[in-house]
């Protein structure tokens, strides 16, 4: 596997900036996990990557070559897409053949065999090999897409949001299996997601990105415990952090306007205090349960305290405990 760079690349399409000055590089063998919300111009990079799109500047380097003028033929990237395009009238199985079928590539046929049998039953397919891939369900289509880039050994994969169209506990299975098949490998992954959970769990380095910038990268717990701005700080974290009008509270450093809490930062207590706030509503989810809380008309929300034993109507005291703060731009604020 190789390793990819991207150096200062912008790509515009009409007035819109898709991709603006970003510079990411993912090592030999690490997992990257690129999260944003719809828009911020995550597949745009990947494309770059892929050479399915050209930079209008920048440059973009895979196993130290620069491969910004190549073909997307001659990148040897592996790109599960979005909207998993298969061969409609070829099985399951000659779907994940495909690449390997190619001329240049002499793959013996026993070896096409064995690779496609080993990678459907990492994905629980196996069952629809047979399958013309239009008769098979949004998640087993998918689990073909990913199939397909696994039998090869690229040196770079590329994968947009392969899991999005997933049952959470196969979404779950499939976290935990894609992670096994990339240490395994030794792969190098980029990987596009709006699943905090995905880039929580998967990847070694999270970048964060909004409208075509990487706002902030880093590992999963640099990120969340220490995110640089309060868009960054609302990208990781359920219930997501709540972010608080400074004036709310005493305290506070002169620069902040505005105060992020999560659930670590706030220590709730039965009855009135110096700021106090009412429960609106408890909502139980299973496994947590999340605390409403209303603070002079600010939502607020936490993980709840079972034995707490609150109910709607219930006032209760919020004190602080080394939150976050950022100024009026929304950037972080030292305490
Ligand atoms: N071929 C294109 N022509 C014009 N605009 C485009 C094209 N491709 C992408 N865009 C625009 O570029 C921006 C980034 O799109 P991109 O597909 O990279 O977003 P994304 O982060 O992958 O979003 P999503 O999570 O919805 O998949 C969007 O504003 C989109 O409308
Ligand atoms: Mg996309």
């Amino acid at each position: 596997m190789a390793e990819v760079e991207i150096r200062a690349v912008s790509k515009a399409f009409g007035k819109t900036q898709a991709v603006g000055d970003l510079s990411l590089t993912v090592a030999d063998g690490e997992f990257v996990a690129l999260l944003g919300p719809t828009g911020a111009g995550k597949t745009t990079t990947l494309r770059l990557v892929a050479g399915l799109e050209m930079p209008d500047s920048g440059s973009i380097r895979i196993g130290g070559r620069d491969v910004t003028g190549d073909a997307p033929a001659d990148r040897d990237v592996a790109f599960v897409f979005q909207q998993y395009s298969l061969y409609p009238h070829l099985t399951v199985f000659e779907n994940m053949a495909f690449a390997l079928r190619a001329p240049i590539r002499r793959v013996p046929q026993a070896e096409i065999r064995a690779k496609v049998h080993q990678v459907a039953r990492l994905l629980q397919i196996e069952t629809k090999l047979d399958n013309k891939a239009t008769q098979l369900s949004g998640g087993q289509m998918q689990r073909v897409a990913i199939g397909r880039a696994l039998v090869r050994s690229p040196q770079v994969y590329l994968m947009d949001e392969p899991l999005s169209s997933l049952d959470a506990k196969l979404r779950g299975e499939m976290r935990l299996e894609l992670k096994r098949i990339q240490t395994d490998l030794g792969a190098t992954i980029l990987y596009v997601t709006h699943d905090q959970t995905e880039a929580m769990t998967m990847a070694s380095r999270i970048g964060v990105i909004e409208a075509g910038r990487l706002m902030q990268i880093g590992t999963p717990r640099e990120i969340y415990e220490n995110p640089v701005s309060a868009y960054v700080a609302a990208r990781l974290g359920q219930p997501a952090i709540n972010l608080l009008p400074a004036a709310l509270f005493a305290g506070v450093p002169p620069q902040a306007r505005t105060i992020g809490a999560r659930t670590e930062h706030l220590t709730i207590a039965r009855g009135g205090g110096e700021v106090s706030a009412t429960v609106t509503r408890i909502e139980h989810l299973g496994d947590q349960s999340h605390l409403h809380l209303n603070l002079r008309g600010q939502p607020v929300v936490t993980l709840s305290d079972p034995e707490a034993n609150l109910g709607a109507g219930d006032v209760v005291s919020l004190r602080l405990n080394k939150p976050l703060f950022f100024d009026a731009a929304g950037a972080r604020v030292a305490a």
